[in-house]
Order: structure tokens, then sequence, then C-alpha cells
């Protein structure tokens, strides 16, 4: 999974908490999807401005992404952690220190009465810096992101490069 870094103002301050549960809808518009448990502080965020970001830490950031998924900003302030940067829409907060940020508008939130609620954002705008681009393009090894296992509870980074996607398929011939 990936592990990222969602960020919320809540009372005018960020608030940041680590989340791997996010995932890629579509590309038009561009939206993603966080899952928060409904007890996290950061939830009060979602619900007073409708906004949030995520912010993709390189494996350097280790530390701080774990501490952010440690402890609550009901009980300890998380505001002062990153340099802190906002974007159009003025409440999502995002962080400097990370390669790559999302700037996200909830589009909508879907509760299933779980222990999750779900928010549904679309990408307002993307932002990153020419030191992690190849061209144009961001490049995944200079971004070298946070990755997570959930059944053991481990980080992780990149491995090796295996082969071009929409390509290696039209080499493999399926077994009769
Ligand atoms: C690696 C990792 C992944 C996590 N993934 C999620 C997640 O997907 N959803 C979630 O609600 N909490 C997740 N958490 C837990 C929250 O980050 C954690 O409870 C945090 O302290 C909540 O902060 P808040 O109360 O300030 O919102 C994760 C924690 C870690 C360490």
């Amino acid at each position: 999974m990936p592990a990222v870094i969602v960020g919320v103002n809540i009372g005018g301050r960020p608030n940041y908490l680590t989340v791997s549960y996010c995932g890629i809808v579509q590309h038009t518009p561009p939206m993603i999807s966080v899952a928060i448990n409904r007890l996290h502080y950061s939830i009060e965020g979602m619900k007073e401005n409708g906004t949030f970001s995520v912010n993709i830490p390189s494996k350097d950031m280790a530390g701080i992404a774990d501490y952010c998924g440690l402890v609550s900003g009901r009980k300890v302030d998380k505001s002062k952690l990153f340099d802190n940067f906002y974007g159009k829409l003025k409440t999502a907060p995002m962080i400097t220190q990370c390669p790559v940020n999302l700037e996200c508008k909830v589009v909508k939130s879907i509760d299933f009465g779980g222990t999750n609620e779900i928010y549904l954002g679309e990408i307002v705008q993307a932002y990153t810096e020419d030191k992690y681009l190849s061209g144009k393009l961001p490049d995944i090894k200079k971004i070298d992101p946070l990755l997570f296992s959930m059944h053991d509870n481990n980080y992780w980074a990149l491995g090796e490069h295996v082969g071009k996607a929409w390509s290696i398929g039209k080499k493999y011939e399926p077994k009769k």
C-alpha cells in the first residue's frame, strides 16, 4: 500500500494523519479516495472545510510519517511538524517536505456505518518540484515513495523496475 500523509485544517490549524487506505478513483476529472476512521480528529477538518490534501512522503520521511499515525491531533499539535503551504482552496494544508502534494475538494463522503468514512476528493491541483521530474513527468525513483504492508506493519521502499505497462503483456501467450 502507499503510506500518504493526509492534511486537513481544523479551526484554522493544520492537522496531519497517516493514511494507507488511499486510492486513485479516476483520471477525468482526477479523483482520489481516502478512508478515515470516524473517531479520528482529522474527520472534523473534513467536515469543517470539505477539503483535504494527500501528501506523498519519500522513504526518508518514514519516522515523521509514522509519528503522524501514532498521535492524535486531539492530544498533540501536529501543525508545526512540517513547513505548511496552501493552494487555491485555501483550507487544504500541504507539506513542503513531501515530493508530491495533491490538493483535494471533497465531492462525496460515503458512510457505510462501519469504522471508516470514505472521502472522494477531486484533485484540483498537484504540486511537485523539478527535482522529482524526468522531463515533464513525475519520476517514481526520484520521489522514492514510502510504502507499507499492513499485515505485518512494515514500511518499505521501491524495488526494481519490472517492465513496461500496456506492453509486456503483448508478448504473453496464454497456456492452451
Ligand atoms: C502506516 C499507517 C497507516 C494508517 N492508515 C490509516 C488509514 O488508512 N485510515 C485511518 O483512518 N487511519 C490510518 N492510520 C491511523 C491514523 O493515522 C492515526 O490514528 C492518527 O493518529 C489519527 O490522527 P488524528 O486523530 O490527528 O486524525 C494509519 C496509521 C499508520 C501508522
